[in-house]
Order: structure tokens, then C-alpha cells, then sequence
């Protein structure tokens, strides 16, 4: 692709959310172009940028050139990759490192990474200083669907998955796509259940365009990869600016996440299952619950794991690795869940494909039953 054409195929999105709305920018090249694309936002102070070893080996030096040449000095803070930086002890030493260099309340943190990185490091522009700007820069798929935009910002405790953190949006979003090129396949199909997430809670049209066009996006064809970006971040945004804060209907994009915890709490979090991964599985479990409880047709969960088998994404718990795993210790993660009050769980649940809706009205059985059976169904 040429430079214009890689202008031509830009795209801007709003998050509208009044004076803390912000612009996600999605194209080819975008970290190269940041000193165009970032000029207006990096206010007067201090600028970070917080990623890991491994994607700095890659992206770092182009962004740290892009800012240059607006005259600006962006200390780097490189993290080990991997889920287990999501931590207080390196979220402690983060905010030590930036105080000692000199963060002010001007400053501005970039988050040059994944999902790992964009969540720890938007919780300490949350904090340092009682909030600093920040901006994310997502370079895994999940990040660039799912997790770059709307705020959620978060560390994981003792006691599970991202349970100490802030509701913290971002000053702009800018999404390279070209920076999936060197992303590891598996980190890839990890991205692509959250994106199948939003046809599956939603869009019905773009589940549909996924069933046609998934392999493409995972094989790296531009076109397919940015719109699939596209329609995800548009669906996300309408949903933050509906709900910014989780009261309601923003809980719906936690579709298959009280399961999925509950899968990672169990496998634990040393990389042998990616969140998306357990995503994938947990989808698979929220629809057979909605089959079991009457809310959807067995047709509608045989096509979701028709497509799940096309890509390659896990289909359950024991894909998952789970096959020992008890359903009775998954129920007792899944009440540690966020969306758990007064001891019951509150369920995403679907009624067709696109369609979703919340129920805490499903019982203990009712999920133990679920989950034994894909628990002792053949391999
Ligand atoms: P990650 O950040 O751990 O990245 C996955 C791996 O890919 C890492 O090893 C990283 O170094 C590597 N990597 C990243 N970009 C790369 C690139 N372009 N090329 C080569 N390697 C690259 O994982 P993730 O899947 O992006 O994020 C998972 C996290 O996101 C979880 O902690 C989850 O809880 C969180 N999350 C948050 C939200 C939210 O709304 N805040 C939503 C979904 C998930
Ligand atoms: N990933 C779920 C949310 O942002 O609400």
C-alpha cells in the first residue's frame, strides 16, 4: 500500500461522552504518523510511554521518532510482557519510576501495547497524581476491539481479575492495524472472539460478515482487519456513550466473561490460556445456558460452534485444556465475579444470534449442568 492510499483508508470514530469524549483513529501506519495524530493532545508536560519488552522491540522506536519530531521527549517505561504485569507491584513501581523522572499534572502516559499494558497503564494515569492524560495506543487485536476504548482501566488482586482499577477514558485512541502483522497467530484468534463478540451480543449482519470473512481478517487481509476494527469500535463507543459506567447495558459486552474468569482463575494466568481464548469458551457456555434455559434455538449455538470450528477458536472448557476441571470450583470463581449482588450472578445471556440480554434469574444447577456437560463431552 502506497502513502496515500494508506491515508485514503483511514478512518476516525467519536467516543461521545461531552467533555471527556475523544477521536479513535484506525489505519495502516498510525504509529509512524503519531506526531500528526497526537500533536493536539500531549499537553505541556512529561511524556510516557508505557509498553513491554516485547512490543517495544517492535513499536518503540517508531513512535519515540514520530514525537520527536514534534520536539518532544517521551521516556520509555518497558514492562515484561504477560498478564502477571497486571499487578500492584507494577503498577507501585510504575508511578515510583514516572514521579522520579519528574510526572506532573500535565503530563501525558501513552499505553503502547495490549490489553495487558492500555488496563495498568491507564489505571495509574488514573491515579498518579489523582489523573493525568492519557492516550492508547492498542497493538493486539483485543486491545484495538475491545479493550483501547471506553475506560475500564484495571489491575488483577489475589482475589481475581481486574478488581481494583477506575472508570478512566483515554484522550485518543490511535489503532495501527499494520501492527497485527507481527502479532502471533494465537494472540490473533485470542483478539478475534471479542470482535465475534459484538456480532454475537448485537449485529447479526456482522456475525454473518465474520462467518464469511473471519478467515480472511486472520490470514491479514487489510481490508477485512479494518473493517471488522471498525464495526467493533463504532459498537463499543455507542454502547459507552449509552453507559459509560456499567449500570446497564454496557454489561452486555461481558458476554461469556463470568465463565471465562472463571476458566483463567482456574488455569491460572501464566499464559497457558489467553483471556480471548477463555472468551471464546465462555460464549460457548453463556449460549448453551441460554439454550438450556429456553432463550435460544440449538441452531443458533450449532452455528456460533460451526464458526468457532471454521477459526479455530476453543469451543469449550475442555479446548481450554479444562478437561479436569470441576464445575463446582468454576461456580465458586464465577461468584467472585464483579457482577454478582446478594449471591447471585448475573448472566449475559442470548436469545438468537445479535440478540442479548442480562438474567439473574438462573440457578446453581442450572449452570453446574452446563458446565459438567462440556466438561465430560468428548474431546
Ligand atoms: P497482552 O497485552 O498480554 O498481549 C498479548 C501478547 O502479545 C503479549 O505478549 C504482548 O507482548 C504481545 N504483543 C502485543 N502486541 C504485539 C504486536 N503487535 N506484535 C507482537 N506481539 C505483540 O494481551 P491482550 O490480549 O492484548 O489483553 C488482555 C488483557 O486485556 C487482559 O488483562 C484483559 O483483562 C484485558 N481486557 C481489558 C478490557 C478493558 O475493557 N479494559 C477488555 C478486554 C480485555
Ligand atoms: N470489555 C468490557 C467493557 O469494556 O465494558
Amino acid at each position: 500500500m502506497n502513502a496515500a492510499d494508506m491515508e485514503d483508508s483511514r478512518q476516525v470514530l467519536r467516543v461521545e461522552l461531552g467533555a471527556r469524549g475523544y477521536d479513535i483513529h484506525i489505519g495502516a501506519g498510525l504509529i509512524a504518523a503519531a506526531d500528526d495524530l497526537l500533536a493536539d493532545c500531549l499537553g505541556t508536560g512529561t511524556v510516557f510511554i508505557v509498553t513491554d519488552d516485547i512490543v517495544a522491540s517492535h513499536y518503540l522506536a517508531p513512535l519515540q521518532d514520530a514525537l520527536g519530531r514534534l520536539g518532544r521527549h517521551a521516556h520509555p517505561l518497558i514492562l515484561p510482557a504477560g498478564e502477571a504485569t497486571k499487578s500492584f507491584t507494577q503498577w507501585q513501581e510504575l508511578c515510583e519510576s514516572m514521579l522520579a523522572i519528574g510526572a506532573e499534572r500535565g503530563s501525558t502516559i501513552i499505553a503502547l501495547g495490549g490489553g495487558v499494558i492500555g488496563d495498568l497503564a491507564g489505571f495509574a494515569a488514573a491515579t498518579l497524581l489523582r489523573g493525568v492524560d492519557f492516550v492508547q495506543i492498542p497493538t493486539t487485536l483485543l486491545a484495538q476491539v475491545d479493550s483501547s476504548v471506553g475506560g475500564k482501566t484495571a489491575i488483577n488482586t489475589g482475589h481475581g481479575k481486574n478488581l481494583v482499577g477506575a472508570f478512566y477514558q483515554p484522550k485518543r485512541v490511535l489503532i495501527d492495524t499494520a501492527a497485527l502483522d507481527s502479532l502471533p497467530p494465537r494472540e490473533l484468534s485470542a483478539g478475534y472472539a471479542e470482535t465475534v463478540k459484538y456480532g454475537l451480543i448485537g449485529d447479526a449482519g456482522f456475525f454473518e460478515w465474520l462467518e464469511r470473512h473471519g478467515q480472511d481478517l486472520l490470514a491479514g487481509d487489510p481490508a477485512a482487519r479494518r473493517h471488522a476494527i471498525a464495526v467493533s469500535c463504532a459498537a463499543k463507543a455507542a454502547t459507552v456513550r449509552a453507559d459509560e459506567r456499567e449500570k446497564g447495558q454496557r454489561a452486555l459486552l461481558n458476554f461469556g466473561h463470568t465463565f471465562a474468569h472463571a476458566f483463567e482463575a482456574e488455569a491460572g494466568y501464566d499464559g497457558g490460556v489467553l483471556h480471548g481464548e477463555a472468551v471464546a469458551a465462555g460464549m460457548l457456555m453463556a449460549l448453551e445456558l441460554s439454550r438450556s434455559a429456553g432463550l435460544c434455538d440449538g441452531q443458533d449455538v450449532a452455528r456460533v460452534r460451526a464458526h468457532f470450528a471454521a477459526v479455530g477458536l476453543p469451543d469449550g472448557p475442555r479446548a481450554l485444556g479444562g478437561g479436569g476441571w470441576s464445575a463446582e470450583a468454576l461456580y465458586r470463581h464465577m461468584l467472585k465475579d464483579k457482577k454478582v449482588a446478594a449471591g447471585r450472578i448475573t448472566f449475559v445471556l442470548a436469545t438468537a444470534i445479535g440478540e442479548a440480554m442480562l438474567s439473574d434469574a438462573i440457578s446453581r444447577e442450572a449452570v453446574i449442568e452446563v458446565l459438567a456437560a462440556a466438561l465430560d463431552s468428548a474431546p
